[in-house]
């Protein structure tokens, strides 16, 4: 239960609901497209105006701001045992193009108002309390998502990858994070937790789903993240013109392109759950001329499933009907590159239990559902016992400029957030 002797009472938590939604607003003005939709993509001038942002709102709630080499931000306040394993909380800022103004944002600033919220309280906690700003959990810019976290979480493989990735302007990565203030010293694994670190990781998020608001329930518990996977794939043929190259001479490789992105949807509908998704959310034909038959075809595919080997399973039926079409269409397979193949998560049963009598605490109503989604707290989990606060969206709307959470079911968000991390800090 909740150590009640620390902290006068939970009625004594007052979150600053106006406050935080101007953050949230003025957060929403660093874009690269115009409001209502929000665009910020890592390391760009907007991603660095919202970081200095950000650092000054953990200064402005006593927090000591500590950055590492891919520029994730910590704010710790530190506890009354700091040489125990801290208590963290966190989300991302970044947003793919032409997002909207929520989507990790309330993850950031409710983690800071929850701060706030226990500081004005009077708590005092045992173990430190972290808020983490992790680096890059969209893969907009460099196609690789959780970026930051994937590296807390000690990925080599990500840290070597790292220093020869290019984005589509072919910016290094290196040299991008070194504009931002980052990779002073070329090296990633600096970045790698401690396996003692954090005794337990929470991240509150908005659901991104329609379940919350449909049944009017205003907590989510999140039991377990959805596994993504990401692939992309090259196709070439010969081009040509649009006229006078008659059809049964031509190899197109953008319909070799179209042909696969609907056996995606095949293999996806054919795993026969409501749970296996995939999505072809790029597609760029190559010279893109009207009058040009495409010489060459990119795609990008996201597919996700709660069941990692039906996802598996998924990606080698995308694979064998990519070899298909090749061959059938005379059209060379130039690349089919797995991204990521990342594992589903499970929340820690612990935490679920601190999340669970938070919500009966504040007398807050709570389901446990999946996350389709993933996040931070994806790799997280590799280092902690991890957990996700849901909170209602509008319609559950999310990637896209209609995004939308009130300020009602943000500030019970943080309030359960702010008990969740006093509970566990005081164990
Ligand atoms: C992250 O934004 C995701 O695509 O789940
Ligand atoms: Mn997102
Ligand atoms: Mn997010
Ligand atoms: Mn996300």
């Amino acid at each position: 239960g909740y150590p009640l002797h620390e902290i006068d009472s939970v009625s004594s938590f007052a979150v600053d609901s106006v406050n935080l939604q101007k953050q949230i607003d003025e957060l929403s003005s660093f874009s690269d497209s115009p409001a209502p939709s929000v665009t910020r993509i890592l390391y760009s001038e907007n991603d660095v105006l919202a970081r200095r942002f950000i650092k000054k709102l953990m200064k402005e709630a006593g927090l000591s701001v500590r950055e590492d080499a891919v520029g994730n931000i910590f704010g710790q306040w530190e506890g009354s045992e700091p040489d125990l394993s801290a208590v963290s909380t966190g989300s991302h800022i970044d947003a793919i193009p032409y997002s909207g103004k929520y989507d990790g944002v309330v993850g950031v600033l409710g983690a800071i108002e929850a701060i706030n919220v226990l500081k004005r309280s009077g708590f005092k906690p045992k173990r430190s309390l972290e808020v983490i700003m992790f680096t890059s959990e969209e893969p907009t810019r460099y196609g690789i998502s959780c970026l930051g976290s994937r590296l807390l979480a000690g990925s080599v493989s990500l840290a070597t990858a790292l220093k020869q990735t290019v984005d589509n302007h072919n910016i290094s990565f290196m040299e991008a994070a070194k504009s931002a203030g980052y990779a002073e010293k070329n090296d990633f694994s600096t970045v790698f937790l401690d396996d003692k670190r954090y005794s337990a990781f929470v991240e509150l998020h908005i659901e991104q789903g329609p379940i919350l608001e449909n049944e009017g329930i205003s907590i989510g518990i999140v039991t377990a993240i959805a596994a993504p996977a990401s692939i992309k794939v090259d196709f070439g043929g010969n081009g040509g013109h649009a006229g006078a190259a008659l059809m049964p001479q031509r190899n197109d490789a953008g319909l070799a392109a179209a042909e696969l992105a609907l056996a995606v949807e095949k293999h996806v509908l054919e795993s026969g759950s409501i749970d296996t998704v995939g999505t072809v959310g790029i597609l760029e034909l190559h010279p893109g001329a009207i009058n040009s038959i495409p010489s060459k075809a990119h795609m990008e595919i996201d597919t996700r499933d709660i069941d990692e080997k039906r996802r598996n399973n998924v990606i080698e039926k995308i694979h064998e009907s990519a070899v298909m079409i090749s061959k059938r269409r005379g059209v060379e397979l130039l690349g089919f590159r797995i991204v990521n193949q990342d594992p589903p998560a499970l929340s820690n049963e612990l935490v679920i239990k601190a999340m669970e009598s938070a919500t009966q605490v504040l007398n807050l109503s709570s389901k446990k559902m999946i996350s389709r989604a993933y996040h931070d707290s994806l790799f997280m989990a590799r280092k902690a016992p991890m957990g996700m606060i849901f909170i209602p969206c509008y319609k559950g709307y999310s990637h896209k400029p209609e995004e939308y959470a009130s300020p009602g079911d943000i500030e019970n968000g943080v309030k359960v957030l702010a008990l969740t991390l006093a509970n566990l800090s005081a164990t």
